[in-house]
Protein backbone atom coordinates (compact mmCIF):
# COMPACT_ATOMS: atom_id res chain seq x y z
CA UNK A 1 0.00 0.00 0.00
CA UNK A 2 1.76 3.44 -0.93
CA UNK A 3 1.81 5.81 1.78
CA UNK A 4 0.04 9.17 1.79
CA UNK A 5 2.00 12.11 1.89
CA UNK A 6 0.60 14.57 4.80
CA UNK A 7 1.13 18.31 4.12
CA UNK A 8 3.93 19.54 6.46
CA UNK A 9 1.66 21.95 8.41
CA UNK A 10 -1.94 23.11 8.55
CA UNK A 11 -3.44 26.24 7.94
CA UNK A 12 -6.48 27.66 9.85
CA UNK A 13 -8.16 30.64 11.28
CA UNK A 14 -6.74 32.88 14.16
CA UNK A 15 -9.03 33.06 16.93
CA UNK A 16 -8.90 34.96 19.90
CA UNK A 17 -7.35 32.05 22.27
CA UNK A 18 -4.35 31.89 19.78
CA UNK A 19 -3.57 35.64 20.57
CA UNK A 20 -1.37 34.59 23.33
CA UNK A 21 0.85 32.26 21.07
CA UNK A 22 1.11 34.87 18.35
CA UNK A 23 2.49 37.48 20.73
CA UNK A 24 4.78 35.61 22.08
CA UNK A 25 6.68 35.01 18.45
CA UNK A 26 6.02 38.54 17.62
CA UNK A 27 8.10 39.59 20.21
CA UNK A 28 10.86 37.06 19.31
CA UNK A 29 11.00 37.83 15.93
CA UNK A 30 10.31 41.94 15.60
CA UNK A 31 11.97 44.57 17.14
CA UNK A 32 9.14 46.45 16.44
CA UNK A 33 6.22 44.18 17.30
CA UNK A 34 2.62 44.56 16.96
CA UNK A 35 0.67 44.45 20.67
CA UNK A 36 -1.68 42.05 21.57
CA UNK A 37 -4.33 44.43 20.77
CA UNK A 38 -3.22 45.16 16.67
CA UNK A 39 -3.88 41.47 16.69
CA UNK A 40 -7.17 41.71 18.69
CA UNK A 41 -8.25 44.13 16.61
CA UNK A 42 -7.57 42.59 13.40
CA UNK A 43 -9.27 39.40 14.34
CA UNK A 44 -12.21 41.40 15.81
CA UNK A 45 -12.55 43.37 12.49
CA UNK A 46 -12.53 40.05 10.86
CA UNK A 47 -9.76 40.59 8.60
CA UNK A 48 -8.14 37.30 6.83
CA UNK A 49 -6.24 36.21 10.26
CA UNK A 50 -4.16 32.60 10.09
CA UNK A 51 -2.14 30.51 11.76
CA UNK A 52 0.17 27.91 10.90
CA UNK A 53 0.34 24.45 13.29
CA UNK A 54 3.29 21.88 12.56
CA UNK A 55 1.90 18.28 12.42
CA UNK A 56 4.03 17.70 15.27
CA UNK A 57 4.58 21.18 16.68
CA UNK A 58 2.10 23.87 17.82
CA UNK A 59 1.83 27.02 16.48
CA UNK A 60 4.75 28.12 14.22
CA UNK A 61 3.52 30.63 11.96
CA UNK A 62 0.65 33.67 11.32
CA UNK A 63 -0.31 35.99 8.89
CA UNK A 64 -2.50 38.36 8.70
CA UNK A 65 -4.15 40.52 5.34
CA UNK A 66 -7.17 42.76 5.27
CA UNK A 67 -9.21 42.00 2.09
CA UNK A 68 -11.10 45.23 0.82
CA UNK A 69 -12.20 47.08 -2.46
CA UNK A 70 -10.62 44.48 -4.83
CA UNK A 71 -7.41 44.14 -2.84
CA UNK A 72 -5.86 42.06 -0.38
CA UNK A 73 -3.20 43.81 2.11
CA UNK A 74 -0.90 41.65 3.58
CA UNK A 75 -0.12 42.79 6.95
CA UNK A 76 1.73 40.30 8.32
CA UNK A 77 3.65 37.46 7.73
CA UNK A 78 5.72 35.77 10.16
CA UNK A 79 7.06 31.85 11.10
CA UNK A 80 8.82 31.74 14.36
CA UNK A 81 12.67 30.98 14.05
CA UNK A 82 13.35 27.02 14.81
CA UNK A 83 10.92 26.86 11.61
CA UNK A 84 12.68 28.94 8.83
CA UNK A 85 14.00 27.91 5.80
CA UNK A 86 11.65 24.87 5.77
CA UNK A 87 8.92 25.79 3.32
CA UNK A 88 6.46 26.94 5.65
CA UNK A 89 6.70 30.70 5.20
CA UNK A 90 6.69 30.14 0.87
CA UNK A 91 3.53 27.46 1.49
CA UNK A 92 1.91 30.28 3.64
CA UNK A 93 1.87 33.34 1.78
CA UNK A 94 0.31 30.62 -1.69
CA UNK A 95 -2.56 30.11 0.99
CA UNK A 96 -2.95 33.79 1.59
CA UNK A 97 -2.54 34.41 -2.34
CA UNK A 98 -5.51 31.74 -3.06
CA UNK A 99 -7.54 33.03 0.03
CA UNK A 100 -7.29 36.87 -1.73
CA UNK A 101 -7.86 34.80 -5.58
CA UNK A 102 -10.88 33.14 -3.80
CA UNK A 103 -12.57 36.41 -1.88
CA UNK A 104 -11.96 37.96 -5.40
CA UNK A 105 -9.16 40.22 -5.09
CA UNK A 106 -7.87 41.64 -8.35
CA UNK A 107 -3.71 41.91 -6.66
CA UNK A 108 -2.12 41.73 -3.13
CA UNK A 109 0.15 44.29 -2.14
CA UNK A 110 2.05 44.42 1.05
CA UNK A 111 4.78 46.37 2.83
CA UNK A 112 8.46 45.21 3.30
CA UNK A 113 11.70 46.45 5.29
CA UNK A 114 14.44 47.29 2.54
CA UNK A 115 16.65 45.26 4.74
CA UNK A 116 14.64 42.48 5.26
CA UNK A 117 16.65 39.98 2.40
CA UNK A 118 14.72 37.04 3.39
CA UNK A 119 10.88 38.71 2.97
CA UNK A 120 12.10 40.52 -0.41
CA UNK A 121 13.30 37.29 -1.94
CA UNK A 122 10.50 35.33 -0.82
CA UNK A 123 7.98 37.50 -2.42
CA UNK A 124 9.78 38.21 -5.80
CA UNK A 125 9.82 34.27 -5.79
CA UNK A 126 6.05 34.25 -5.79
CA UNK A 127 5.51 36.89 -8.68
CA UNK A 128 5.59 39.99 -6.06
CA UNK A 129 7.24 43.09 -8.06
CA UNK A 130 7.76 46.46 -6.59
CA UNK A 131 5.64 48.99 -7.13
CA UNK A 132 6.67 52.13 -4.97
CA UNK A 133 8.00 53.07 -1.88
CA UNK A 134 6.53 54.19 1.30
CA UNK A 135 9.00 57.03 2.90
CA UNK A 136 9.65 56.74 6.80
CA UNK A 137 7.31 54.08 7.30
CA UNK A 138 8.60 52.03 9.29
CA UNK A 139 9.78 52.45 13.12
CA UNK A 140 13.67 51.88 13.68
CA UNK A 141 16.59 52.09 15.80
CA UNK A 142 17.87 55.50 14.43
CA UNK A 143 14.75 57.80 13.12
CA UNK A 144 12.23 55.55 10.66
CA UNK A 145 13.10 52.85 7.55
CA UNK A 146 11.06 53.11 4.48
CA UNK A 147 8.72 50.20 3.05
CA UNK A 148 9.24 48.96 -0.53
CA UNK A 149 5.73 48.27 -1.66
CA UNK A 150 5.43 45.24 -3.53
CA UNK A 151 2.43 43.46 -5.99
CA UNK A 152 0.91 40.31 -7.12
CA UNK A 153 -1.46 41.37 -9.29
CA UNK A 154 -3.94 38.83 -10.81
C1 LIG B 1 10.12 35.87 5.76
C2 LIG B 1 9.68 34.56 6.40
C3 LIG B 1 8.16 34.59 6.61
C4 LIG B 1 10.04 33.39 5.47
O1 LIG B 1 9.56 32.20 6.05
P1 LIG B 1 10.35 30.82 5.92
O2 LIG B 1 9.46 29.73 6.37
O3 LIG B 1 11.68 30.91 6.56
O4 LIG B 1 10.58 30.76 4.33
P2 LIG B 1 10.73 29.49 3.40
O5 LIG B 1 11.54 28.41 4.07
O6 LIG B 1 9.38 29.09 2.90
O7 LIG B 1 11.60 30.10 2.22
C5 LIG B 1 10.95 30.59 1.07
C6 LIG B 1 11.90 31.53 0.36
O8 LIG B 1 12.02 32.74 1.11
C7 LIG B 1 13.33 33.25 0.92
N1 LIG B 1 14.04 33.24 2.20
C8 LIG B 1 13.60 32.74 3.38
N2 LIG B 1 14.51 32.97 4.35
C9 LIG B 1 15.54 33.62 3.76
C10 LIG B 1 16.77 34.16 4.25
N3 LIG B 1 17.12 34.04 5.54
N4 LIG B 1 17.57 34.81 3.37
C11 LIG B 1 17.22 34.95 2.08
N5 LIG B 1 16.07 34.45 1.56
C12 LIG B 1 15.25 33.80 2.40
C13 LIG B 1 14.01 32.33 -0.07
O9 LIG B 1 13.66 32.79 -1.37
C14 LIG B 1 13.30 31.03 0.21
O10 LIG B 1 13.38 30.14 -0.85
P3 LIG B 1 14.57 29.04 -0.82
O11 LIG B 1 14.49 28.35 0.50
O12 LIG B 1 14.24 28.16 -1.99
O13 LIG B 1 15.87 29.81 -0.97
C15 LIG B 1 10.41 34.30 7.75
O14 LIG B 1 11.80 34.42 7.52
C16 LIG B 1 10.03 35.26 8.85
O15 LIG B 1 9.01 35.08 9.52
N6 LIG B 1 10.85 36.31 9.05
C17 LIG B 1 10.62 37.28 10.11
C18 LIG B 1 9.36 38.06 9.89
C19 LIG B 1 9.37 38.74 8.54
O16 LIG B 1 10.32 39.36 8.14
N7 LIG B 1 8.20 38.63 7.87
C20 LIG B 1 8.00 39.28 6.58
C21 LIG B 1 7.66 40.70 6.87
S1 LIG B 1 7.27 41.60 5.40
Amino acid sequence: MSAVPQSAERFGPMSEGDLDAVIEIEDRIYEFPWTLINFRDSVRAGYSCWVCRGRQEGLIGYGVMMLAAGDGHLLNLTVDKPYQRRGHGRRFLRHLITTARDYGAQRVFLEVRPSNDAGIDLYARQGFHQIGVRREYYPARHGREDALVFALEF
